[in-house]
């Protein structure tokens, strides 16, 4: 059965591309089939968070032609998996369109899911959300199985995250978290893990540390590049307690 999970943001640059492209590589590194899906309109994000420059057609031309052959750019063989296997669909051209895209339907993203489902047999869909709260998060949450939202210590962009966690909850996600990207200690505290679960009212699926390395991206995947850095690690746990959240999700461990 394959599992839709959204990574997002709600305010700009709080880092979910690169949690979404590393925890997808972590995961088909662990004998998982992983289908990255860049939802960026106007920006490849997979390019510089992996490293890779998938040779298929952009997000917003998939959703017009999901059926088209060459859905996906098959990037297994990059990363030397044992057993899983990595898909990826990129975002959007980096040169601005002379007329603007209209909004792309929510039939159409369904459509392009469901090709992206048939095409790779995935076990997980990442799915690299844009930020903001538009139509187009809509109709990712509407498919979501799990959407994992991404903020940061500041409390700036909380408010967007906690609104866009409600529309969640009331499309029907079942399972809604939050994880912490440049936080300043990881893991999270207890004493700081329990306020924030209560005002965000979901469970923290973790905490990643400021990682200064990561900026400028485009060296190729952190978590292999950098293996021993504490934002690895760190990244690794919120896998690991994405897989445990889906074992405990079918019954097979208890909560
Ligand atoms: N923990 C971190 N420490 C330091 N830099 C980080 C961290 N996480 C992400 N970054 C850097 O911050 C920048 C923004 O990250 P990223 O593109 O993942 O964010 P985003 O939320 O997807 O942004 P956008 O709104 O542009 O889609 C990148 O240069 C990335 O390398
Ligand atoms: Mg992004």
């Amino acid at each position: 059965m394959t599992r839709f999970v959204v990574v997002h943001g709600f305010t700009r640059r709080v880092g979910a591309s690169t949690l979404a492209a590393n925890l997808a590589l972590v995961l088909a590194r662990s004998g998982l089939r992983v289908a990255l899906v860049d939802t960026h309109r106007q920006r490849d994000s997979i390019g510089p968070a992996l490293g890779v420059r998938a040779q298929t057609r952009a997000f917003i031309d998939a959703c017009r032609l999901p059926g088209a052959p060459e859905l996906l750019d098959d990037r297994s063989a990059d990363f030397r998996l044992p057993a899983g296997a990595l898909v990826v669909l990129p975002g959007g051209h980096d040169a601005p369109r002379p007329h603007a895209d209209p909004t792309v339907s929510a039939d159409e993203i369904t459509a392009l899911l469901g090709a992206v489902t048939a095409a790779s047999s995935a076990d997980f869909v990442v799915l690299d959300g844009e930020a903001g709260l538009h139509l187009e998060t809509m109709a990712l949450l509407a498919v979501a199985d799990v959407l994992v939202e991404v903020i940061e210590p500041e409390p700036a962009g909380h408010q967007g995250s906690a609104v866009t966690l409600d529309v969640a909850e009331r499309l029907g996600v079942p399972r809604r978290r939050i994880v912490m990207n440049r936080a300043p200690e990881a893991p999270v505290p207890d004493v700081d893990r329990v306020v924030l679960e209560s005002a965000f009212r979901v469970p923290l699926l973790g905490a990643l540390p400021e990682a200064p390395e990561l900026d400028p991206p485009g060296e190729g995947a952190f978590v292999l590049g950098h293996p021993a850095h504490p934002w690895s690690a760190a990244l690794y746990a919120v896998a690991s307690a994405l897989l445990d959240d889906e074992m405990t999700a079918r019954g097979v461990v208890g909560p």
